[in-house]
């Protein structure tokens, strides 16, 4: 039997798990959210924390109400009750480190849990103080998160609110660079039709790192080429700095590629008869607004290597050049597509580093397709895809950096 999402993520957490139900699933009591989600009875060994917003008789139209309310209003204090699954007895935890899944009907949030505090053993701690200052520094970074969330699920609702001057409180602009909206992709015609996007509703934030999660097949790439201008929708619309590129000509998609987009592909497709530098600069002369090729090459840290051509040079060192040759344009998006699957632990590192860098000193914005979880924990976000749709969109609170990663 196929696994669902929850089931997965359940396996990998450490701590537990909160989930989040609609007004009509509340009713539903454990055991059945508990069959929902496919855990039956004989899960154990794992604390599980089934919490269920008190609605209040208050009627919510969308579950996103209900979980921006709870975590902006401070209904979630993110002290719950563990119902601990060994000893069966109710213990109350501290919450001190959380990410949100969503699934794709949106009728359910998932709080992943990853770190708890049992208060008990708190306050027995000698070192309860210290304890206290950390668990206090988690509280700060739960703060983070509902930045990072409330940027992502801002409604007409919440605006009004912050036109009002209502309890909801805007912590932090997030600009969307590149929305997209019911993109459906189809391929073949007559009888033979295979959809392979079947609405793809998609924000990509300023300066943020996404990275793209799915099996082989589920359209990731299909999905951010459309987003890079390498090929047309079938339906749907792309929105790109407040412009609209949903139905381009040729010409219009050239040039939406040639100054939007940089891509960084597995295979890393350099000119051999070019040096790197040359490589770099051959972009540059194409481009609109290119900073200089040598800055480029400095960037990814090969300024020694800018004469060699690729043939010279280490997997690794090839896919750098192919950074600078994505940098050089000074694009709007940074699109890599499995830019690591070529290569070995230690070069893929190095590449992620690179990468790492643009986004967090450069200031990019990067979209990162893989198929490898460890990498995902670099990102912002997650975005997973499945049979063409987005299934999940985890936002990470603690983006990993490239050197903690290890697979
Ligand atoms: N030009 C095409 N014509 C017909 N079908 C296509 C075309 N391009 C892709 N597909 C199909 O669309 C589906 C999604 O392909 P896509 O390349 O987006 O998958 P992916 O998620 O990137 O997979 P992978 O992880 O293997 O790279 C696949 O079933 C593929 O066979
Ligand atoms: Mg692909």
């Amino acid at each position: 039997m196929e696994q669902t999402i929850y089931q997965r993520v359940i396996e990998n957490m450490s701590a537990g798990v909160l989930v989040v139900g609609t007004d009509r699933r509340i009713q539903m009591g454990n055991s059945s959210i508990r069959a929902f989600l496919g855990l039956k009875d004989d899960i154990t060994g794992k604390s599980l924390a089934e919490v269920f917003f008190e609605a209040d008789g208050e009627k919510y139209d969308d579950l996103m109400d209900i979980m921006l309310d709870a975590i902006l209003n401070d209904k979630i204090n993110m002290r719950v009750p563990v119902e601990y699954e060994l000893s069966g007895e109710p213990k109350h935890y501290l919450v001190s480190t959380y990410s949100i899944e969503m699934d794709s009907s949106r009728q359910f949030i998932v709080l992943i849990i990853e770190d708890i505090t049992e208060l008990s053993e708190l306050r027995d701690a000698l070192s309860a103080k210290q304890e206290i200052r950390r668990l206090n520094e988690s509280l700060d970074r739960r703060d983070e998160l509902i930045k990072k969330t409330y940027g992502q699920y801002l409604t007409d609702e919440h605006v009004d609110a912050i036109l009002d001057g209502r309890s909801v409180e805007k912590a932090e602009d997030k600009k969307t660079l590149i929305s997209l909206r019911g993109v459906v992709k189809e391929y073949g015609n007559g009888d033979h039709i295979l959809r392979v996007l079947k609405g793809i509703d998609l924000d990509i934030y300023e300066h943020e790192f996404l990275v793209v999660l799915g099996e082989s097949g589920c359209g990731k790439s299909t999905m951010m080429n459309i987003v890079g201008g390498m090929d047309f929708m079938t339906e749907g619309s792309l929105i790109v700095e407040g412009k609209d590129f949903s139905k381009p000509t040729e010409k219009e998609l050239t040039a939406y590629r040639r100054n939007y987009i940089g891509f960084i592909f597995q295979s890393y497709n350099l000119m051999p008869n070019l040096t790197a530098l040359e490589n770099v600069r051959f972009i540059a002369e194409i481009s609109q607004n290119p900073i200089s090729p040598e800055e480029a090459i400095a960037k990814v840290g090969l300024s020694e290597r800018a004469g060699n051509y690729p043939s010279e040079m280490s997997g690794g060192q090839q896919q750098r050049v192919s950074i600078a040759r994505a940098l050089v344009k000074n694009p709007t998006l940074i699109i890599a597509d499995e830019p690591t699957a070529a290569l070995d632990f230690s070069t893929s590192i190095e590449v992620l580093s690179v990468i790492e860098d643009v986004v967090r000193v450069q200031g990019k914005t990067v979209c990162m397709i893989t198929h490898n979880e460890e990498i995902a924990k670099m990102a912002d976000r997650v975005v997973r895809l499945k049979d063409g749709m987005v299934s999940a969109i985890r936002v990470n609170l603690h983006p990993l950096s490239a050197k903690e990663l290890l697979w």
